[in-house]
């Protein structure tokens, strides 16, 4: 597995980091709201990322699952947003919604998903990404927390996938491109 990837963009250091300092800025942002925070876990790759991040946050919290895809077995976006896993709840107007990604590409995923929360009533609907890769934007889209910007490059590790494998790395790392290539 590790001789796919070419280099480490983030180290599991540095990932530690990043959570501690999102982790922080979501508590202060979120101690005197008043409404239930519920993080909302974007399958399958933000599994770590989520985990990781919610126990940093010094606040009572609630987690939360979707799965949209817009990908298959390409390194680009389709473009079109799949909900296969969806939220049930009948309290959306008392719920902080932060969705967790692993990482924004074109945009269309996080922005379709914050727009159907907010259409459901969501009290209030915000994003945090571990990483983003602003170059490739076909939606504007900004995140309200971000990891770290990466350049474009296909990563996998920490939740990322190829194909549904590289997922278990404990860093993030850039994929030799023969290998998608093949
Ligand atoms: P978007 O809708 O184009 O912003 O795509 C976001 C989704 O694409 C992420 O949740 C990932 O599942 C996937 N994705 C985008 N870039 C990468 C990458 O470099 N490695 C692995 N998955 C990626
Ligand atoms: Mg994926």
């Amino acid at each position: 597995m590790r001789e796919d990837i070419e280099s480490i963009l983030v180290s599991e250091e540095e990932i530690a980091e990043i959570c501690d300092r999102l982790a922080a800025e979501i508590t202060e942002d979120y101690r005197n709201s008043g409404k239930k925070l519920v993080l909302v876990c974007i399958l399958k790759g933000s599994i770590m990322f989520t985990s990781e991040l919610m126990k940093r946050i010094e606040l009572p919290v609630e987690i939360d699952f979707m799965r949209a895809s817009s990908y298959g077995a390409r390194t680009v976006s389709s473009g079109i947003i799949n909900i296969h896993l969806d939220i049930k709840r009948d309290d959306m107007e008392e719920v902080d919604f932060i969705l967790i990604e692993d990482i924004i590409d074109s945009g269309n995923t996080l922005s379709h998903l914050v727009r159907y929360l907010k259409e459901r009533g969501a009290a209030s609907v915000r994003t945090c990404t571990l990483l983003d890769k602003p170059e490739r934007r076909t939606v504007d889209y900004t995140p309200d927390y971000c990891g770290k910007v990466v350049p474009d490059k296909f990563v996998v590790g920490f939740g990322l996938d190829y194909n549904e494998e590289y997922r278990n790395l404990p860093f993030v790392g850039v994929l030799k491109p023969e290998v998608y290539n093949k």
